[in-house]
């Protein structure tokens, strides 16, 4: 499997990559967006000033989150978010006080380019003007995606590669996470997801060759297995239910042909072709029920869950087409445009006959999150960014609570911590962080996560402004 990952990878990304316009116009202003996408110094570390109200002394922890950090080399701008090389952040919470650290990842892609002083790599949607050859697909592995706390470090996650290893305390690179024998090098994608029992489930996606992956609550691997999937799809997240593992194929299929730029140029958009959806059984990782849905596009999946007569439930942001990855995402980076999220909150139904319909919820959003005891079972509430906010969609209603942390702001993913010993599913806090652009630092907020629309229960300042980034998660102490 190997052997073939590597010969296929080469094939997607190797070529000439064609330069992104270097932004002569960058601004530099401090109330201005472009604030989010500003390469940083390679480590950061602050103490956070309290804003308003109070954290709650229960909430103890490390807060951690991973985004691209690295935007221009050699005067080259970055041409695309989703390429530059990942740095984490933790904010360790305790005591009523925050202390914030950040360490780029040290990745091989990482220590390639700052040895050459410039751009080497065509990876997800960027092509250098000069890009190196690529030897395997770690070459160009940013570790910027999301983070999995796993049995005492936290690995910063992509999702064509490996896992790289960091240090829960220190930050430092620890290297890269190098599965036996065939699974070296396979891809592990951003969106693991942990169920109740502490076990691990992944996939990684190749053209149309996907890894399921299955590991013990301390990394190890239990199981995995190869599956051809039907088209190559551009496929980011995935669900687990009690029995199934879910995967969601976006009509954004590999299939453009011509001399691939980057990654995201080999696929192209079809809106006459489905969402397809795959339904694997966990036990023997075999496609148990197929359903298309109408062609949509879609990075994340909050949950699924299956009801007694196998009825499979999820939600999920969908948008009409892929717009986000070939266009949107480059305009962030290169500074041209900063539109609002434009996913729609979708509950999804699958009935075990094969049919399936689609209750679209309102409003607009991304980076879904839920509690994480819910992992797989039946959840009721949806958290997620909306422009300048947060939101909380309760699934049962189709209504939802908003707060907007006002103009010149950038929200990021909240994420969900439970109460200790909380049965109710929304006893708990989201932990999340905001770009506050117009005073030139990001924030640290946290909600009682019962309570949306009432703002946050404690808001903090960090003494400088972090790069906008992707995913994290909270580890409690
Ligand atoms: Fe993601």
């Amino acid at each position: 499997m190997t052997a073939l990952t590597r010969r296929e990878i080469g094939a997607l990304v190797l070529g000439a990559g064609v330069a992104a316009a270097a932004s002569s116009a960058w601004a530099k202003t401090v109330a201005d967006w472009r604030l989010g996408f500003k390469t940083p110094p390679e480590t950061l570390d602050g103490d956070l000033k309290l804003l308003e109200g109070r954290l709650p002394p229960e909430l103890q922890g490390n807060f951690y989150r991973v985004g691209p950090a690295q935007f221009e080399r050699a005067g080259e701008r970055l041409g695309h978010w989703f390429d530059g090389d990942g740095m984490v952040q933790r904010f360790a919470i305790g005591d009523g006080s925050v202390r914030h650290k950040g360490r780029f990842v040290s990745t091989d892609k990482r220590r390639s380019e700052q040895t050459a002083g410039r751009f080497l790599h065509s990876g997800y949607g960027f092509g250098p003007k000069a890009a190196a050859e690529l030897r395997r697909v770690d070459d160009i592995n940013a570790a910027n995606t999301s983070i999995l706390p796993i049995a005492g470090e936290v690995w910063a996650l992509w999702e064509g590669g490996s896992p790289w290893r960091v240090d829960a305390q220190t930050l430092d690179t620890r290297g890269r996470q190098a599965f036996t024998g065939p699974l070296d090098g396979a891809p592990f994608s951003a969106h693991p997801k942990r169920g109740p029992d502490g076990d691990v489930w992944n996939f990684g996606v190749l053209g149309r060759s996907c890894v399921i992956w299955h590991l013990a609550p301390d990394g190890a691997v239990r199981k995995t297995k190869l599956i051809e999937l039907p088209a190559a799809s551009l496929m980011h997240d995935f669900a687990v239910t009690a029995k199934y593992l879910v995967l969601l194929l976006p009509p954004m299929h590999g299939d453009a042909g011509g001399e691939p730029k980057s990654l995201v140029d080999r696929y192209r958009w079809h809106a006459d072709r489905p969402l397809q959806v795959l339904v694997l059984d966990k036990d023997t990782l075999t496609i148990q029920r197929r359903h298309e849905l109408p062609a949509r596009f879609l990075y994340h999946l909050s949950n699924a869950w299956e009801d007694a007569s196998g009825t499979i439930r999820l939600d999920a942001f969908l948008s009409d087409d892929a717009t986000f990855a070939v266009k949107t995402a480059r305009d962030l980076a290169l500074g041209r445009a900063n539109p609002d999220p434009t996913g729609r909150l979708t509950a999804i139904t699958l009935p075990p006959d094969g049919g399936a319909t689609l209750d679209v919820l309102p409003g607009t959003g991304e980076f879904p999150r839920m509690n994480p005891r819910r992992v797989g079972s039946q959840h009721r509430y949806t958290y997620g960014v909306i422009a300048n906010g947060i939101a909380r969609w309760d699934l049962a209603t189709g209504k939802y609570d908003t707060f907007s942390y006002g103009p010149d702001t950038w929200s990021e993913e909240p994420v969900f911590t439970p109460r200790q010993g909380a049965t109710d599913e929304t006893d708990g806090w989201l932990t999340t962080t905001v770009l506050n652009y117009g005073l030139g630092r990001t924030e640290l907020a946290v909600f009682d996560a019962r309570r949306v629309s009432d703002g946050p229960v404690a808001r903090l300042a960090c003494p400088y402004a972090l790069p906008l980034g992707f995913h994290g998660d909270f580890v409690a102490a």
